[in-house]
């Protein structure tokens, strides 16, 4: 059953259509993601099926509700990590969380929400006195403090460490777990790669790719990427003939290859015999990165 389900919706601004007619639909217990560069339309898309944002034409059923009127029936239900919130900077941490949850009628236990996201230590510091990265963690406890059927998350890392990203995402595998249901944006393709179940390329407001991880890079007809380095005293010239000419990147010589098996036996072969140690060798199919910069036309071949 789709919990979300989107046919046709546009926005304009002006002269400036943010989302120009898109069509897709976000099954139960699925994770979702959005990607596209600055100004797709991501935010739009998503402020319109939380019920924040007018749209001017399409469809659009979340939960049942259609999110312009659906009200605090549907805002129950949901939950929101805005791309940019304001805090009320001299609360606490723990005062905002419990204020939040106090909204909701099927609530997560505050203190609980809190040590989730890792802000423990934090839990009586006023907001002002939070870090970037430690404000993006108090959002995501926002988010969650309604027991969200449908969590919304809008570039939910963004800004946050290392270490912290992979909480986060531990935390989002758990949630999708206990079946709730996930739409957020990223910019970050392997946060995409290991939560979404599914993604949405946009492009100017327009839908140009769906499908899982697998089914983009499949569709995407781009070549296999054998890399390697050679020692000082061979030259690229002294390599076999490659179906194609290997080009420098850095310290690598880097071949998009259409066929990698004879490609890779070529190269493997004459190392061997010749006594050549190819450093670092890679044969790597194309990454969710170079299929989504050739779906948004941001792709530089040398890369
Ligand atoms: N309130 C607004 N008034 C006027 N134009 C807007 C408004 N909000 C967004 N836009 C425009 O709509 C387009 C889509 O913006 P949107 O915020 O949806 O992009 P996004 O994909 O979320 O980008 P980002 O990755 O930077 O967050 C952009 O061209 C933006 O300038
Ligand atoms: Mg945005």
């Amino acid at each position: 059953m789709a919990t979300i389900t989107v046919r046709d919706l546009a926005r304009s601004y002006g002269a400036v259509r943010a989302v120009d007619g898109i069509t897709f639909s976000v099954a139960e217990g699925e994770v979702f993601a959005l990607l596209g560069p600055n100004g797709a339309g991501k935010t739009t898309t998503v402020e319109i099926l939380e019920g924040y944002r007018g749209r001017d034409t399409g469809t659009v059923e979340v939960l049942g509700f259609d999110p312009a009127t659906g009200g605090s029936a549907y805002r129950e239900r949901i939950g929101v990590v805005l791309q940019s919130a304001g805090f009320e900077e001299e609360f606490t941490v723990r005062e905002l969380v419990r204020l939040q949850a106090g909204l909701y009628p099927r609530r997560h236990d505050p203190d609980e929400l809190i040590d989730l996201v890792g802000l423990a230590d934090k839990r009586n510091t006023r907001v002002k006195g939070l870090s970037g990265g430690q404000r993006r963690r108090l959002d995501l406890a926002l988010g969650l403090a309604g027991a969200p059927d449908l969590l919304f998350l809008d570039e939910p890392t963004t800004g946050f460490d290392p270490a912290a990203r992979h909480h986060a995402w531990d935390l989002v595998a758990s949630l999708r777990d206990l079946g709730t249901t996930i739409l957020l944006t990223t910019h970050y393709l392997e946060e995409a790669q290991r939560l979404a179940d599914r993604v949405g390329v946009l492009r100017s407001g327009r839908l140009v790719a769906v499908g899982t991880p697998e089914e983009l890079r499949a569709a995407s007809d781009l070549p296999t990427k054998i890399s390697f380095r050679l020692p000082g005293k061979a030259a690229a010239t002294d390599l076999p003939k490659l179906s194609t000419v290997p080009r420098p990147a850095g310290d690598r010589l880097v071949l998009a290859s259409r066929e990698p098996v004879w490609d890779t036996w070529r190269l493997t072969g004459w190392a061997a015999s010749h006594d050549v140690p190819l450093a670092d060798l890679t044969v790597a199919p194309p990454s969710l990165e170079d299929v989504y910069l050739t779906l948004t036309g941001e792709r530089d071949d040398d890369r």
